[in-house]
């Protein structure tokens, strides 16, 4: 019972990810909040109504939280916004005002719940923040794994993920001082029934022969919200089965 007693917040807490986050940081004995765009506001089934890319939610969603709760031990900025073209070009025919439409929905959604959740967390004088970020977001992509599908490496992705890991490491000299951390986890590619040439591809060049599951990702989210990462902020941990060092 790593996370007993928190109360943690979980962004997109309905999707792949998410749902894994919530049920493991539940087995970890912690309140997991689902603040999802496809949520109601029912903070008794702990869930509540959150749209990042609209910072007068996020806004009301803290302050919701902590009127009913008191605290906020956790938050994992999880959801994935996106536009409807997204994944559909490459660069140069992109739309450029997607582009930018997505950075200002991920990159500036994340940023704006660290906003708000860390503000509470300097109030209260301890906490620990995760932001998801992804391989990409270290790694330029690899093309030859998407060969022979209609799947697509995304710019705008390299960009969010990778501005997200500094504002990580960013928030966290800040916020040290407050007792407060802020971590980012770099998962790999999770499977999801993605086409099976892709599959073959993205397992023939990890070092660990597969793609990852949710699980696997959710367990180091959890470290790291645990007192047992006390002394670890500002850090990305990368959990893609050696997909990275080669
Ligand atoms: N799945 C992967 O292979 C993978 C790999 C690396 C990183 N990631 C990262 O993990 C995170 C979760 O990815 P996923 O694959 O679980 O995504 P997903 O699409 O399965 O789930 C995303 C969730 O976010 C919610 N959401 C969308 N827009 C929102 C908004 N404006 N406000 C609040 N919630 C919103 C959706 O309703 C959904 O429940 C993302 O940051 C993603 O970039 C995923």
């Amino acid at each position: 019972m790593k996370l007993k007693n928190k109360i943690i917040v979980v962004t997109g807490g309905s999707g792949l990810l998410g749902s894994s986050l919530i049920k493991k940081i539940k087995e970890e004995g912690a309140i997991a909040i689902n603040a999802d765009v496809n949520c109601s506001n029912n903070l008794g089934a702990n869930e509540i109504h959150l749209d990042i890319t609209k910072e007068e939610s996020i806004q009301s969603s803290v302050n919701a939280i902590v009127e009913k709760h008191g605290k906020i031990d956790g938050w994992i900025n999880n959801a994935y916004p996106r536009t409807s073209d997204w994944g559909k070009e490459y660069f140069s025919n992109e739309s450029m005002e997607s582009w930018k439409q997505n950075m200002d929905m991920h990159l500036g959604g994340y940023a704006t719940c660290c906003h708000y959740a860390l503000k509470q967390m300097e109030i209260q004088g301890s906490g620990s923040l995760v932001n998801m970020a992804s391989i990409y977001g270290i790694l330029g992509a690899d093309f030859t794994v998407y060969e022979g599908t209609d799947m697509k490496n995304v710019s705008a992705y390299s960009a969010i993920k990778g501005g997200l890991i500094n504002l990580t490491r960013f928030l966290a000299s800040y916020y040290g001082q407050f007792n407060v951390k802020v971590n980012s986890v770099s998962p790999g590619g999770i499977f999801d029934n993605q086409n099976p040439l892709f599959v073959a591809q993205y397992n023939k060049k990890t070092p660990l022969k597969r793609m990852g599951n949710p699980d696997e990702i959710s367990s180091g989210v959890c470290f790291l919200l645990s007192d047992e990462a006390s002394y670890i902020t500002g850090h990305n941990l990368v959990i893609d089965g050696g997909w990275s060092v080669v």
